[in-house]
Formats: structure tokens, sequence, C-alpha cells
């Protein structure tokens, strides 16, 4: 068996979108990574999901084919980042797609042309083996996937490999879904876990999926309803740092090229060296990786905050901050590796340098808010934790770990990974009891307060009542702040959707009320200007 030419992954995303350029598609530059008009997902998570009207029909694409190179976060195999070589909250997904004009036919053989053939990327064809949908109750094999293969490839008929539901039929939230057809890459037995049966579809890092072909063709309305979609359409898909795991025959994608200069960076920083131990690794890794995703999601227009995807931001933020404080860096740190990220990826994404300041700037501040919650945090917890050792416990209370998150303010994500680091578990069905309890209360709270409905007879109570002046003014000019509210259990309900709460002893902004639309516009203070939504 052959050995894969050495290509760097920004030489395999331009071969790839130059190949399909050559079979008439478009190429289109890459979709924010927030979704538009899909409540269905928090972040777009594949290279078809900013696509779905065209997939559905609903609206016209710019061409009936497309191809392009989509920045996709996944954050489900969170805990797995760094451990294994795979997996990354951040990666890019290259594809060609089929708005219904070719199929399966066109599809596979081109999947085969771009890697195999010696002009393009050039596999060894010994080294791959497709799949295909074993087919359920529901829905039959798909027995015309295993005729191109094996007639058409000319793949022997016991290298063609048939899995169900959980590996050969792509779907996520609602939307255009179908089988699809894999191909999986061996990198020989260096990479094996060496146990008999070791084979495609093993869980080890041996046999590597490269590319999915969806062959879709149904709607699914979300909650597992399959429709004929009016058109037959192909979504594949094929992640460009596993591409270049395999051509540059590495270990895992973090010692892919570009990624591995991000790395270098953090090394550089924070003074742990790569290879070292397996500890320092995952926790190099895990900066890298979420580093990656978060200066991409901001880039995009994602903020930190308490819910959806500004959690999912500052999860990562906060995560990466805490494996730099294992590697002993006690200070902000990774707003400095930005740099790197961008200069990696600027060729195929110039709004990375165009909004690197701002990149930096929400990367720090974050990290400087989490230095304070941390810190005070970290001592109350180090505390709480040799308390449960010396009761030889092994089971950390719920009640501490709601103690740590609801009077210092401790996220639990971290509080759970901390106990596990210390070999210990979390008792969470009694912190999520705690929490749902501290729910009702302030719900009773509220309700004995009034029939007003909201928070705000609580919230606020020792606050002075605020001058409405925009009966006749827009603008005002010496408006003093005379609160402000980050989180607050008791305004849950005013909090939804927004950042922050400022209260102003005068104000021109009308409050949504009585069916009323409320006003929208900013607030400036020094050099700083707050968007007022
Ligand atoms: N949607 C499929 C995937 O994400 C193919 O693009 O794997």
């Amino acid at each position: 068996m052959s050995q894969p030419k050495n290509y760097g992954l920004n030489e395999l995303r331009e071969m790839f979108l130059h190949f399909f350029e050559t079979k008439d598609h478009l190429r289109l530059p890459s979709f924010s990574l927030i979704p538009q008009n899909d409540a269905s997902l928090l972040l777009i998570n594949s290279g078809m999901a900013p696509m779905k009207p065209f997939f559905t029909g609903e609206q016209e694409p710019p061409r009936h084919r497309v191809t392009t190179c989509q920045k996709c976060i996944r954050t489900g195999d969170i805990e797995n980042i760094g451990h294994t070589a795979r997996h990354g909250t951040y990666f890019e997904m290259l594809g060609n797609f089929s708005f219904g004009d070719y199929f399966k036919n066109e599809a596979i053989h081109w999947a085969w042309e771009f890697l195999t053939s010696p002009e393009w990327v050039g596999l060894d064809p010994n080294r791959l083996y497709p799949s295909v949908f074993a087919g359920n109750e529901t829905t039959p094999a798909d027995d015309e996937a295993f005729r191109i293969w094996h007639e058409e490839i000319g793949i022997p008929e016991d290298r063609i490999f048939k899995f169900g539901k959980a590996d050969n039929f792509w779907e996520h939230g609602s939307g255009p879904c179908g089988p699809c057809s894999e191909i999986y890459y061996d990198r020989g037995e260096k990479y094996g876990c060496g146990k008999p049966g070791c084979t495609v579809g093993c869980d080890c890092d041996r046999y590597m999926e490269v590319w999915n072909v969806v062959f879709s063709q149904f709607d699914n309305d979300g909650h597992d309803h399959y429709t004929e979609l009016k058109q037959k359409n192909i979504d594949t898909g094929m992640g460009l740092e596993r591409l270049a795991v395999v051509c540059q025959d590495v270990d895992s994608l973090f010692d892919v090229d570009t990624v591995m200069n991000i790395t270098n960076k953090v090394t550089e920083i924070t003074g742990a060296s790569y290879g070292q131990s397996l500890e320092k690794d995952v926790s190099l890794r895990v900066i890298t990786d979420h580093i990656r995703s978060a200066s991409f999601m901001i880039c995009d227009g994602v903020l930190p905050s308490n819910e959806g995807r500004g959690y999912v931001l500052r999860r990562l933020l906060r995560r990466a901050a805490r494996h730099g404080k294992l590697l002993g860096v006690n200070r902000p740190f990774l707003y400095e590796v930005v740099d790197t990220v961008v200069h990696e990826n600027e060729g195929h994404y110039p709004e990375l340098r165009e909004r690197q300041a701002y990149i930096t700037k929400v990367i720090r501040v974050e990290e400087e808010n989490f230095a304070k919650t941390i810190d005070g945090g970290m001592k109350i917890f180090d505390q709480l934790l040799a308390e449960h050792k010396e009761k030889g416990e092994t089971t950390f209370s719920g009640a501490d770990a709601f103690k740590l998150y609801d009077t210092y303010g401790f996220p639990i994500d971290l509080t759970i990974e901390m106990v596990e680091d210390a070999g210990m578990t979390l008792d969470r069905s009694a912190f999520d009891q705690e929490m749902q309890e501290q729910k009702t209360r302030a719900r009773e709270a509220r309700k004995a307060l009034g029939d007003l409905g909201w928070a705000g007879v609580e919230f606020g109570k020792d606050i002075p009542s605020t001058e409405f002046v925009g009966y006749d003014r827009d603008t005002v000019e010496d408006a003093k702040v005379v609160a402000l509210v980050v989180e607050d259990e008791l305004a849950e309900e005013l909090m939804t959707g927004v950042d922050g709460i400022v209260v102003l002893d005068k104000t021109p902004f009308y409050a949504e009320m009585g069916g009323q639309v409320a006003d929208h516009g900013v607030i400036t203070c020094g050099g700083a200007k707050f968007e007022v939504n």
C-alpha cells in the first residue's frame, strides 16, 4: 500500500473547491456560523445546514450545483476533545451539493475520482472502504449505491460495508435528510486498537471516515415524520482536517499543519511542550480547539452570555481558560492566540483579519471576568473537596455544587469537570433538584408580590423609578446609570434573550408594553457603545 502525498490543509481546501468547479459547481463562500431562520440549530454544524431551503425547493439556489468549504461547530462530543484523533468542536467541512440536479451516480464517481486520481489527492484505492445503508423496518437498503460501488467503481463486494441508521442515515434536527454512503481510509495498523475484529466501523482511530455522501431525499418535520422531497439532492461532506490528517499521515487533527501552528503558539505562551505527557497534550489540544471555535464564533457575531449560542461560547472560553490554569498560566492569555488563528485562516476567511481587534477584545474581557469568578470559587471548591475527601466520600454533593453556582457564580460544567479530575462524581440529580427548588422559590416570591406577572416588583424595588422623557425627546445627554443587572433569578423573564439590563435615571426609550413595540437605539458612555434591543 502506498503512502499519501503530503498536502497542506489550505492546499487541500483549494484543490477540492477547484475540482468541483471543473464539474460545473458554483463556489460559494462559507456561510455564517449563526443559522438564519432555523430554530432547530444553535450553530451551523455541517455544510448543508445553511442551504436547507435549496434542498427543500423553498428557495431557488444560485446554481443547481454548488461547492463550499463551511466553518462548522459541533459541541456534542466536547468531552472527547483532545482525547481522540478526530474530534474537534471547530472544523471545516468541504461539500458538493446538487439541488435536484445529479444524484447517486455522479456523486459516487466524483468522490472516488477526487480521492484516488493522481491528478487530485491520489490516495491508494486499496486503503479505501465505502459503506452503504443496510436498511431498516421503514427504509429499504441502498442497493443502488451498493451496485454503483461494486459494478461501476469496481470495489469487491466484501470491501463494501453495510451499516444501520446510526452510521448510514444522515439527519440533524429537522429538514432534509436521507441514507448515505461513507468512505473510510485505513491509516494502518499503527493507529489501530489491535483488538480482534477491529475493522471499518471500529471506534478506534485506524479507519477514519473521510467522506459522507448523503442522498438527501426526505424531509424530517422534527418529529421523525418523513416525507419525500420534491427533488432528489446530493449533500456531501468531507472533514477538511480529517483529509489533512490522512494526507499528512499525522496522529490527530491537532497535528495538521495549520492547527499545529496554533498549538505552537499556545506552547510558546504557556511554556508547556507538546508530546511530553498526555495530560498536558489534552490541555494544549483543548485550548487550541476552543480558541479556534471562539475566534470564528465571535467573528460571526456571537457574544459570551448565559444562554443559547452565547453560553456555548462562554463555556468554550472558560474551559480553555481553565486548561490554561492547569498548565500553570494564571493570567488572561487566550486573546494572545487570536493573531495566529487569524494568520492561519485568513486566506479563506478574510473577515477574521477585518474583525481581529474586536475578537481579541471580546476574548480578553471574558477572560478577565472569568478570572475574578474563578479565583473566588476555586478556593471554596478546594475547601469543599478537601472536606469530602477527609470523610472518604467519592461523591461530591449536589448541594455544594449548587452553593458554588448560586453564591459564587461558578459554572456547573466546570464543577463537574473539576470533580471528575479529582476522581469523584458529582451528585447531579441533587444539584438539579436544588436548582428546581430555587426556581420554585423565586416564582412563589413573585406571585406573593402581586399579580403583575413579571419579576419587576421584586427586581429593582430599591431603585428610584426612571423618568420617561420620550414624549418630546429622542435623546438624553446626561442620564445616569442607577443599576446594572447581568444575571438575576428574580428578573428571569426580563433577562430572556438579553445580555444585561441597564437602569437609567431618565430615558427616551419606551419599553415594550401593552402590545406596543419597544424602542431600539444606543447608549454611549466614554468610548463604549451599547445596543438597546
Ligand atoms: N450532512 C452530512 C454530514 O454532515 C454530509 O455533508 O456529514
